[in-house]
């Protein structure tokens, strides 16, 4: 039976929700619109339901999408990377001619070599070692805000917040400078390849784009290799290779060379943005963040929680299982919807209210949650911190122009495509050159 027909609730269910179910659609509609409030209605009436356009699960409430994630050995990562839409036989000839062999990272990889992997590497993320990025992360930023403060208007994603947190994941793997430039023109936006709707013609493009990608970092890999003594990830990586072969293999290497990049940037990118339209959209919260910065880390994750910028994830189930009672069978899909986990008023008290000071808004689940929670979150946190720092102590008289706000539609991650401000510059605390 399919997994719909297989719904307790499926025949006799309310119209209105059967109704909601049926036309439920990511790509489409409320979702590409507030996809938290879109998932309200499932929340409060079908925490679970099967849905026959996406051929997925669709899980909404805290609770269970905290033990989705909890539970690895029945809810496998496996398909955390697998392309929603199916790459065209074009597009997978030329990754072909690349041989493109994108394998487990990280975050698709099944217990127990993923947590031997995790420890093997995690090094690199620990606390001490992540300040250390936070002198070049900031002069990162002051120069990006130096080429626009004294103009009056700039478009923060396009001027801002794509580049710092690309430039910020290559000296964090380790890239030297020379290679910069390469890759970041090769790390074009693949995230619709993989988690959106791309047309043929982009389906041809981008898998140019990451065939070249695959191919200059295996080269750059190559390069490190003669002299790992770096402080970045890779070179943490080939060090620990030495030691622990069979656990960081070379097609492991390969793979998280790209899919580090690819985790850090993008994700990293969109949620700075989410952020500081929450923020600007609400002047008393921001005013009060620009008065006192000792409130941007919980601002930080306040945002986070109400808007983050991966809004949905996916799991495979190992075994026939239960969700909110709903029976899964071994091999169907899920996907946790963790922004409308983020909104559950089961957990958080008005939940849908931008409140900077909430006191348990580190409990939302943008990074994920137990095993595969994200590496990188510290380092996510301290990029947002330092934006806002900056923003904030620059350009407090900020606000956003008149515009409308474009999301690119996909499973997974939600940022706008601009997000411009407008300001006097002659009210400029401080100038460029100061
Ligand atoms: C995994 C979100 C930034 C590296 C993940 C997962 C999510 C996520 C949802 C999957 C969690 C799970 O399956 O339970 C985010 C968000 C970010 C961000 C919202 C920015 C705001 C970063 C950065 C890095 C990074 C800057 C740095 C390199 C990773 C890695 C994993 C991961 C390596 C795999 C961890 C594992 O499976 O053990 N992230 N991420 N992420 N993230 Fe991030």
């Amino acid at each position: 039976a399919s997994p719909s027909a297989r719904c307790p609730f499926h025949a006799a269910t309310d119209p209105e929700i059967a109704r909601a179910v049926a036309d439920f659609d990511v790509f489409e509609g409320p979702f590409t619109v507030d996809p938290a409030a879109a998932m309200r209605l499932f929340r409060e009436r079908r925490p679970i339901f099967f849905s026959p356009k996406l051929g997925y699960w669709v899980v909404s409430r805290y609770e269970d999408v905290k033990d989705v994630f909890r539970d690895t050995g029945t809810f496998s990562p496996a398909n955390a990377l697998e392309k929603v839409t199916p790459s065209s036989a074009e597009a997978s000839a030329i990754l072909a001619s690349h041989d493109y062999a994108m394998n487990r990272t990280l975050v698709n990889e099944d217990e127990p070599a993923h947590m031997e992997r995790r420890r093997a590497l995690l090094h690199s993320f620990l606390p001490a070692e992540l300040e250390k990025h936070a002198p070049m992360v900031r002069r990162l930023v002051a120069r990006f805000v130096d080429r626009f403060v004294d103009r009056g208007e700039a478009d923060l994603v396009d001027e801002l917040l794509w580049e710092v947190p690309l430039t910020v994941a290559l000296h964090f793997l380790g890239v030297p400078e020379d290679d910069m430039d390469v890759l970041r023109r090769y790390s074009i936006a693949h995230t619709v390849n993989t988690w959106g709707r791309p047309s043929p013609d982009q389906q041809v493009a981008v898998a140019e784009a990451v065939g070249n990608f695959w191919t200059y970092s295996g080269q750059v890999l190559d390069r490190m290799r003669l002299d790992p003594s770096g402080d970045g990830w890779m070179e943490y990586a080939l060090r620990r290779q030495r030691e622990l072969p069979d656990v960081v293999t070379d097609s492991y290497l390969h793979s998280m060379m790209m899919a580090g990049i690819v985790a850090a940037h993008e994700t990293t990118a969109h949620a700075t943005a989410n952020a500081l339209r929450l923020l600007l959209e609400d002047r008393k919260a921001w005013d009060e963040v620009c008065r006192d910065a000792a409130l941007i880390p919980n601002a930080v994750e306040e945002c986070l929680r109400l808007s983050g910028s991966i809004i949905a994830w996916r799991r495979v189930a190992l075994k026939d299982v239960e969700i909110a009672g709903q029976p899964i069978a071994a091999g169907d899909r899920i996907l946790v919807v963790m922004t409308s986990a983020n909104h559950d008023g089961r957990h958080f008290e008005n939940p849908d209210m931008l409140d900077i000071r909430r006191d348990n808004t580190t409990d939302h689940l943008s990074f994920g949650y137990g095993a595969h929670q994200c590496l990188g979150k510290n380092l996510a946190r301290m990029e947002m911190r330092i934006l806002l720092e900056e923003l904030s102590r620059r350009l407090p008289h900020m606000r956003l122009a008149e515009q409308r706000f474009d999301y690119l539609p996909t499973i997974s991650f939600r940022g706008p495509d601009h997000l411009r401000v407008v300001w006097d510059p002659a009210r400029n605390p401080e100038r460029a050159d100061d």
